[in-house]
């Protein structure tokens, strides 16, 4: 059984992954720490409280973290791919082009009401003690939440089981800038700060998630045999999709598709021998024409000495089988 917490700004395809995460029996989902990024905080945890009603999970814990990133200036939420509301614009009161009234009018009738007393960065420290060994955190939104407990419980590398970050690329093109990716882009001084820490991560980046494609057909699936689950992924994916066909990787596909991104973090944690990694000390340039370009030492690493000593090896998935977790995905939510 894998005990996780998945830190999360959701997120269309954030939903999926939480969804993903619940559906599985060998999943135990600790919490939701929230963080800003595809939308403000306000946003993302009400998302998160929002997502767990509709799946049915109410009780699982939702702790709110940060809503600005470490150290540098937040960048714009990214409304353009995810809908004014984070959720393609179908969370209850939405408007296409216009985000619902206030999060706390719209969480009033909620059946999943409370947030933990404790702030993210607390919360991720309270389970990885309480379950030493155990929790994965499985970080899906920019990486300041986790960076936080980091600062704050130096030991955190050994007391969980690993680290699995959505977030950065080395071969595939950029979705921000030609090299960056949107994660480790909204919060680098925090992704290379996780980088330089001496625990087990996996880094699941664009290299693999731009190789899993969900086509409207997949999704039509999900909306047709996986019930409210799979009616919550299809309704929050039209925008979404729409993103990818209008000007993203999927313009001149023959159907309507999407990324799956941060549901490969999950299946990384659910079927890792689906993914080819490679190993090497890895950073993320924190500022200048490159930042939050994913920087990995693989020459280093194959010559025995690595070029970067001071920085741990982090596995990279540079490859995947797409069909397998495509699959996996689909069947574990049906
Ligand atoms: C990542 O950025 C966000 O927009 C997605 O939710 C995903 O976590 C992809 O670059
Ligand atoms: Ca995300």
């Amino acid at each position: 059984m894998h005990k996780i917490i998945i830190d999360t700004d959701p997120g269309v395809d954030d939903t999926m992954a939480i969804a993903y995460a619940l559906a599985h029996p060998d999943i135990e989902l600790l919490g939701l720490t929230t963080v800003f990024g595809n939308i403000n905080i306000d946003y993302s945890t009400r998302n998160g409280q929002y997502v767990l009603d509709v799946l049915g999970a109410e009780t699982v814990a939702v702790a709110r973290g940060a809503s600005i990133p470490s150290v540098q200036s937040p960048l714009p939420h990214a409304d353009f791919v995810h809908g004014a509301d984070g959720l393609g614009n179908v969370y209850p009161g939405s408007e296409p082009g216009k985000a619902a009234a206030t999060a706390a009018t719209l969480r009033a009738d909620a059946r999943h009401a409370t947030i933990e007393p404790v702030d993210a960065a607390d919360f991720i420290i309270q389970c990885a003690r309480q379950f030493p060994g155990e929790v994965t955190l499985v970080a899906i939104g920019p990486l300041t939440n986790v960076a936080e407990a980091y600062r704050r419980e130096p030991a955190l590398p050994s007391l969980v089981a690993g680290l699995v970050i959505m977030g950065g690329t080395v071969d595939e093109p950029g979705n921000v800038s030609p090299v960056s990716e949107a994660n480790f882009l909204n919060d680098p001084h925090a992704a290379d700060a996780l980088l330089a820490a001496d625990w087990p991560t996996t880094i699941v980046g664009l290299d693999v998630t731009h190789r899993i494609m969900l086509t409207d057909s997949h999704l039509k699936q999900l909306d047709e045999q996986a019930g409210e689950t799979g009616s919550l992924i299809w309704n929050s994916s039209r925008f979404y999709v729409d993103f990818y066909t209008q000007s993203g990787a999927a313009k001149d596909a023959e159907e309507p598709q999407c990324a799956m991104h941060d549901a490969a973090a999950v299946a990384y944690v659910l079927i890792p021998d689906a993914f080819t990694v490679v190993r090497g000390g890895a950073r993320v340039i924190p500022d200048g024409m490159a930042i939050g370009q994913l920087a990995l030492d693989r020459k280093g690493y194959a010559y025995a000495v690595p070029h970067w000593q001071d920085r741990p090896a982090t596995s990279v998935c540079m490859a995947v089988e797409s069909d397998r977790v495509r699959e996996h995905f689909l069947q574990t939510i049906i």
